[in-house]
């Protein structure tokens, strides 16, 4: 089964509608989700749910929608001006460019409540979309991404060390991949050791996807990355605090041990998961030309 094309199907499917005498809002709402995000979460979500019960994909197709969702909620508050201040996100304008701050916050909030309502409404049982629900406000919120967030803009230009730095990417960005994967599980019922190993992994994986960005936003230009890059001089980067070898050099460590741990999933879940996975362990691996300068990374 194609999950990309099935997922950015739903996606297109999904558009937000609603009858408003706001000259843009209904367009705002859904500019950046048409933007072609890689959808890496939502696919993460739906590879778990591939592994274990492929018959309950369509019914998975909502709650992954909701993931990316949120996650598209946080890219648009992350490009605002008293955030990271970027002008270029997914190939487009950042949504306060394209349209005004105010626009841009107010979306974020919208599709950030709107996650919530499509998992609500979902074809799933009551107790798997309490779940759901507990997991992606539970990585997302208080204790997760925006904890990741505060961290990240509090301390520009005061660097941290390895320990705080990577407890700031953890919130920031591995416990919504984190989440996503358990997402999956939930939905198949897995059983909890093996939904702790599927957070315990995306916690890496996550950590990993975030090295790579770090590694984008110095090593690619803007077109390349479809995002503003060289943004994080005074950011606890990864690159920042272990120079661009170093930070290579982790991730081919962690891409490594994440595909010896990959290996020891239940049969089942290992050949959706490696396909996704296969273009995204290694990818900071094509950043890096010969030259040490060149770099082919397309996607962002
Ligand atoms: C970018 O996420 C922000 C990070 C947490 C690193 P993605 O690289 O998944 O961005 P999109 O969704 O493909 O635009
Ligand atoms: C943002 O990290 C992660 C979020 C929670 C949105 P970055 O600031 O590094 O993401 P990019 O590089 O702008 O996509
Ligand atoms: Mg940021
Ligand atoms: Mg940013
Ligand atoms: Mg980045």
């Amino acid at each position: 089964m194609d999950l990309t094309a099935l997922f950015q199907n739903h996606l297109q499917n999904s558009l937000i509608e609603i009858e408003t005498f706001h000259p843009h809002y209904e367009r705002a709402l859904n500019y950046m989700l048409q933007a072609r995000g890689k959808g890496f979460r939502p696919l993460l979500l739906l590879s778990v749910v591939e592994g274990i019960d492929p018959l309950l994909i369509d019914s998975a197709l909502d709650p992954a929608l909701a993931v990316e969702l949120f996650h598209t909620y946080s890219l648009i508050h992350d490009d605002l001006p008293a955030m990271d201040d970027a002008d270029l996100r997914r190939g487009v304008k950042s949504l306060h460019r394209e349209f005004d701050e105010v626009t841009a916050i107010l979306v974020g909030d919208a599709l950030n409540t709107h996650a919530f309502y499509i998992i609500a409404s979902s074809p799933l049982s009551a107790d798997t979309r309490i779940a759901l629900t507990r997991e992606l406000s539970l990585a997302g919120g208080v204790y997760g991404m925006v904890h990741g967030q505060i961290l990240d803009c509090y301390f520009e230009r005061r660097p941290l060390d390895l320990e705080r730095l990577s407890q700031l990417h953890i919130n920031k960005t591995a416990k919504l991949i984190a989440a996503s994967l358990k997402m999956g599980g939930i939905i198949v019922n897995l059983p909890q050791e093996e939904l702790d190993e599927l957070y315990n992994f995306g916690i890496d994986l996550g950590l990993l996807f975030q090295i790579q960005d770090d590694l984008i936003d110095t090593l690619s230009s803007a077109e390349e990355a479809g995002k503003t890059t060289q943004n994080d001089t005074e950011k606890n980067s990864f690159t920042q605090l272990l120079g661009v070898d170093g930070a290579l050099r982790e991730a081919d460590l962690l891409a490594q041990e994440l595909q010896r741990r990959l290996e020891r999933f239940r049969p089942s879940l290992i050949p959706p998961l490696e396909r996704l996975l296969g273009s995204y362990l290694f990818r900071h691996q094509r950043l890096k030309g010969d030259d040490g300068r060149e770099n082919t990374e397309k996607d962002g």
